[in-house]
């Protein structure tokens, strides 16, 4: 197994600087997921990595072993795609074992290589079969055993459980994420999906724009987002980000509720900033809170997702846990948990350290 470790790393088409300065360390035999918007550069990090393209400036080690002019098929990685276009007129062992064929390894090893793919991936009954044959899941599976065969020290995912319905992708992703702890494999793992990353992965990169905003546990990104792009990526339903300014009176949120001076553990100086509240950290006040209007109640079953709009005209959803008695057109109030509210600079959008530390 190998760690992977990305240095400076540039990639431009032309004029246009697709990845800007990623330095990036993946442990050995960490589960890392890279996630940010359609255009920000994941495939093309991933594809560099894999050797598939070049870079235009920086290193990138694997295993502590510089890959720079090292060939794809010998930098002991495996690649698993979103297409995982299997060969249609091979069966499932022969597209199995197809790579090794190729590499001039012996019939007895591609067979054993094979077996123990199929068995790891419970694919052992479907071996005969031809892909028209089988499910999304199970074609998704020999990807992944393709892969698997070739005992690779690092898999890359990109986007691999995309093409398939929301049900197979929840039981997919666990078995992703349990097959990459039985090999100990180190994963680099690409997804639109934050509640994929956030359920599979050790780290998770947030990149935008050809740049990592954040590099941290699911939980420190979930908890201390370090500026307000990664906190509207990362949680669903997305948080509540509301204009703000502080003055010698306190915090006024929304222009009209405020929150007194004491309130602030630590000094914060005077200016304006927006404040981020996750639906979950609100309850609902008749007395306390922002004011709102509730615009639209939605029943989960577990929660009920209160809609309302404030005096200002932001838009605020709060999630509740349970069944609420509230209907569309009644004034509440969204109260806060102060201690867990986020606050953002208004210019830069980084985050101030946490309000009541
Ligand atoms: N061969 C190329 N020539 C020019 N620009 C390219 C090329 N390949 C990718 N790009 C551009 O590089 C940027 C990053 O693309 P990339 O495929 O890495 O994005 P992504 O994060 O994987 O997006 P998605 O989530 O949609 O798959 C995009 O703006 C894309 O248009
Ligand atoms: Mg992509």
């Amino acid at each position: 197994m190998a760690s992977v470790t990305v240095n400076g790393l540039v990639k431009r088409y032309g004029h246009l600087e697709v990845l800007k300065d990623i330095t990036l360390d993946v442990r050995d035999g960490e589960f890392v997921a890279l996630v940010g918007p359609s255009g920000c550069g994941k495939s093309t990090l991933l594809r560099i990595l894999a050797g598939l393209d070049a870079s235009s400036e920086g290193r990138i080690a694997i295993g502590g072993r510089d890959v720079g002019h090292v060939h794809p098929k010998d930098r002991d990685i495996a690649m698993v795609f979103q297409s995982y276009a299997l060969y249609p007129h091979m069966t499932v062992a022969e597209n199995l074992g197809f790579a090794l064929k190729l590499a001039g390894v012996s019939k007895e090893v591609i067979s054993q290589k094979v077996s123990r793919a199929a068995e790891i991936l419970h694919l052992e009954t479907l071996l005969a079969r031809y892909p028209r044959e089988l499910s999304g899941g199970q074609r998704q599976r020999v990807a992944m055993g393709r892969a698997i065969v070739r005992d690779p020290k690092v898999f890359l995912f990109d986007e691999p459980l995309s093409n398939l319905d929301a049900k197979l992708r929840v039981v997919m992703r666990a078995e992703i994420k349990e097959l990459q702890q039985r090999l100990k494999a180190t994963a680099v793992y690409v997804t639109h999906d934050q509640i994929e990353a956030m359920t599979m992965a050790d780290r998770i990169v947030v990149m935008n724009g050809g740049k990592i905003e954040q590099f941290a546990t699911p939980l420190e990104l979930y908890d201390r987002p370090a500026n307000i792009f990664v906190a509207s990526f990362i949680g669903s339903p997305q948080m509540n980000l509301v204009a703000a300014s502080i003055s010698s009176d306190g915090l006024k949120i929304s222009t009209t509720h405020m929150l007194p001076p004491n309130k602030h553990a630590h000094q914060v100086s005077e200016g304006d900033y927006v404040v981020g509240i996750r639906p979950e950290d609100i309850t609902l006040s008749d007395t306390q809170g922002i004011p709102v209007r509730v615009t639209v109640v939605e029943p989960t079953g577990s929660h009920t997702m209160v809609h309302g709009r404030t005096e200002t005209g932001d838009l605020m959803l709060a999630s509740l846990p349970g069944r609420v008695d509230v209907r569309p057109g009644e004034q509440r109030c969204f109260a806060i948990d102060f201690a867990k509210v986020h606050l953002f600079h208004a210019d830069s959008g980084s985050a101030v350290s946490p309000l009541a530390a």
